[in-house]
């Protein structure tokens, strides 16, 4: 079966059309769809501001087929803006990552080829990650040694603090320097202050007898050959265990979803992609807020009944005709922080005047410390937000169109092998179980849905969710003698778990392994000490030439991996000398930022280097992928 193409609106390749309408290409480099957001909201806005000016919205990733087109499509563009996401350990997008990998490290190009360009980039990113913004800032400087003119400075949102005011500030620089060019002398538009019209789907009520029959049609078939974010396919839960003892406080659990007869296939190291369900607490809550009766069964369309497309292109992807309860189960993240922009929505369909005016107030520059303070630092929940304007009730085509962002895929490293569990994705998760300022418990979707899941083991009408493999490059070195460091504390451990697994069958085939070493990281052997019996085991066996633990709550001083590293300085520094590959994943914020500090102390210590020389070798090591991390 041929995969569906996506609808790319046609690019017409003339950079000018001979009336004086310039063409602008707005890029976007997305993964949740802010960014994405951002690339179509300015392009309405410039819409209004500039009438002889043609805006073209594009997917990174659909722009061009292989590297050649990109340059030879790059090279007629004349004036460009970016929208690039940064994730993890300072990568792109899913979207933007080919383009990114040729971009900046394809072959030689050719000097100032990008001399006819004028561009401008903003970046999505967090402040507390290490590689703030990296991909925005590394494309813009790219862009300009390759003879771009940049029009303003590169935009660093951050999705920490409130990235709408980020982008909004941003936009403010550009606009002098877009006025300037795409304004012709007689153009008289007045730009007036810009609000941007509330989304709305065109929603039809179907009869609810054809619900239950449709809603069980769309899951049952993927009927794509690719199984990708868009096309995932049902997977059952076979298994599910608690990992941590019942003296913990916390939890953790162990899953595995069958993918035998799906077509899903997976190496060692990827990521599965996995679309759960809000608790059903959470869509009673919504519903009740919504006003609505769950069992509304309705689709939602981006066209009139004619067949036009309604405001624009700016719409989100729809969804399969469902019932309420099921769409915003499926569909509604509602325990994320609202944005401004919902709360626009929100007060465009609040009966109560007062209360529109205080939504309104908080979207407003005036507002912006409170709504810093009461949403943002109070990190409250849009159910928590409507709970607190009850006159808005939004219909259900506002709701989705512009209230509840799209309930996202939650991504986690596999922790099995393919060469022991070829039927089975083996899932590690720990709780998300956290106090909120507000005094809400915050449930975590994914976690708690696995928690509570209904293995086959149990019952025949076990959990399922969509879900679908994303390949990592977090790979064991192709030659199995060359020595491997693996630091994983907490779910850290997950992809090493199916790194063992897979030496473990190597070394039953015959295969002679390398040295290989673990750090592993929990509170108290009493409780959190996951899969203690199997790292034993793979000792035993010798698929793990060494083990050690850390136990941060055990005695008087707190344990950590990165200090057990200290202690194993020299051995780390022989491995290494020996070509040995470096593994670190878990918590990017706290842990691998530790880490990365005591990997370059041990080297400058140890090879007797000064900072500068040892910095360089990590970064040697990072670019001979010797150093990996998969971190979040
Ligand atoms: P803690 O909870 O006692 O602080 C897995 O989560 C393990 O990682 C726990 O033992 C946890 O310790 C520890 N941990 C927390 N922060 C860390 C950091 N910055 N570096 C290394 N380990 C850390």
């Amino acid at each position: 079966i041929e995969p569906p193409k996506r609808v790319v609106e046609k690019l017409s390749d003339e950079a000018e059309v001979d009336d004086g309408t310039r063409k602008v290409t707005i890029f976007f480099g997305t993964q949740t769809g802010t960014a994405e957001g951002f690339a179509k909201a300015i392009a309405e806005e410039a819409k209004v501001r500039y009438e002889k000016a043609k805006f073209k919205i594009v997917d990174m990733d659909d722009y061009a087929q292989d590297d050649d087109e990109y340059e030879e499509k790059l090279k007629k563009e004349t004036l460009a803006l970016f929208f690039l996401a940064t994730y993890g350990d300072g990568e792109p997008t899913d979207n933007a990552a080919r383009f990114y990998k040729w971009f900046l490290e394809g072959d030689e190009k050719e000097e100032g080829w990008l001399r006819n360009l004028e561009y401008a980039v903003f970046g999505l990113g967090n402040r507390q990650y290490e590689h703030f913004n990296k991909v925005a800032i590394e494309v813009d400087d790219k862009l300009a040694d390759f003879g771009g003119k940049r029009l303003v400075k590169v935009g660093l949102g951050d999705d920490d603090q409130c990235i709408e005011d980020d982008f909004t500030a941003w936009k403010e620089e550009l606009w002098p320097a877009l006025d300037e060019l795409l304004r012709g002398d007689d153009d008289t538009t007045v730009s007036t202050p810009y609000t941007a019209a509330v989304l709305e789907y065109r929603v039809v009520i179907h009869d609810p007898l054809d619900a239950s029959v449709d809603e069980k049609k769309w899951h049952n078939v993927n009927g794509h050959a690719i199984v990708d974010a868009q096309h995932p396919v049902r997977s059952n839960v076979a298994v599910r265990k608690e990992l941590h003892t019942p003296v913990s406080d916390r939890s953790c659990t162990h899953l595995e979803f069958d993918i035998s007869g799906t077509g899903v296939a997976y190496e060692t190291g990827d990521h599965v992609g996995v679309y759960c369900e809000n608790l059903s607490e959470t869509v009673e809550e919504a519903v009740r807020l919504l006003g609505l009766s769950p069992d509304t069964y309705f689709s939602v369309h981006t066209d009139d009944e004619d067949g036009k497309p309604l405001s624009g292109s700016s719409l989100p992807p729809t969804f399969p005709p469902c019932t309420l309860r099921t769409a915003i189960a499926r569909y509604a993240d509602v325990l994320s922080s609202p944005k401004k922009s919902v709360l626009l929505a929100l007060a465009a369909h609040a009966s109560n005047p007062s209360e529109a005016d205080r939504l309104r107030h908080l979207a407003s520059p005036a507002g912006k410390d409170e709504y810093s303070e009461w949403v943002i630092a109070s990190q409250r929940s849009l159910l928590e937000v409507m709970a607190e304007f009850p006159s808005a009730k939004p219909p259900i085509g506002v709701f989705f169109a512009a209230i509840a962002p799209r309930l996202q895929p939650r991504f986690y490293s596999i922790s099995s092998s393919p060469r022991m569990a070829p039927s089975r994705i083996h899932v590690t998760c720990a709780l998300v179980n956290d106090k909120m300022p507000t005094g809400r418990i915050h449930r975590g979707v994914c976690s708690t849905w696995m928690k509570n899941s209904v293995p086959l083991e149990k019952s025949q009408d076990c959990s399922w969710a969509p879900i679908f493999v994303r390949q990592s490059n977090f790979k064991l070195p192709a030659d199995n003698k060359v020595p491997i460091i693996m630091i994983g504390p907490g779910t850290g451990l997950a992809p090493f778990r199916g790194f063992l697994q897979e030496r473990l069958a190597l070394k039953e085939d015959g295969a002679e392994l390398g040295p290989s070493v673990l750090f592993f990281g929990c509170r108290n052997r009493q409780m959190d000490y996951i899969y203690e019996d199997e790292l034993n085991h793979f000792v035993n066996s010798g698929a793990l030439s060494e083990l050690i633990v850390a136990f941060s709550r055990e005695g008087p001083t707190k344990e950590y991996v990165q200090h057990k590293m200290m202690e194993k300085a020299s051995d780390i520094w022989n491995m290494i000398s020996q070509g040995a590959y470096i593994y670190v994943c878990g918590d990017a914020k706290g842990m691998a930022r530790d880490v990365h500090r005591t990997l370059h102390t041990i080297l400058q210590e140890q090879g007797s280097l000064d900072s500068s020389k040892a910095e360089g070798m990590v970064k040697n090591l990072q670019l001979n992928g010797r150093y990996l991390r998969d971190v979040w």
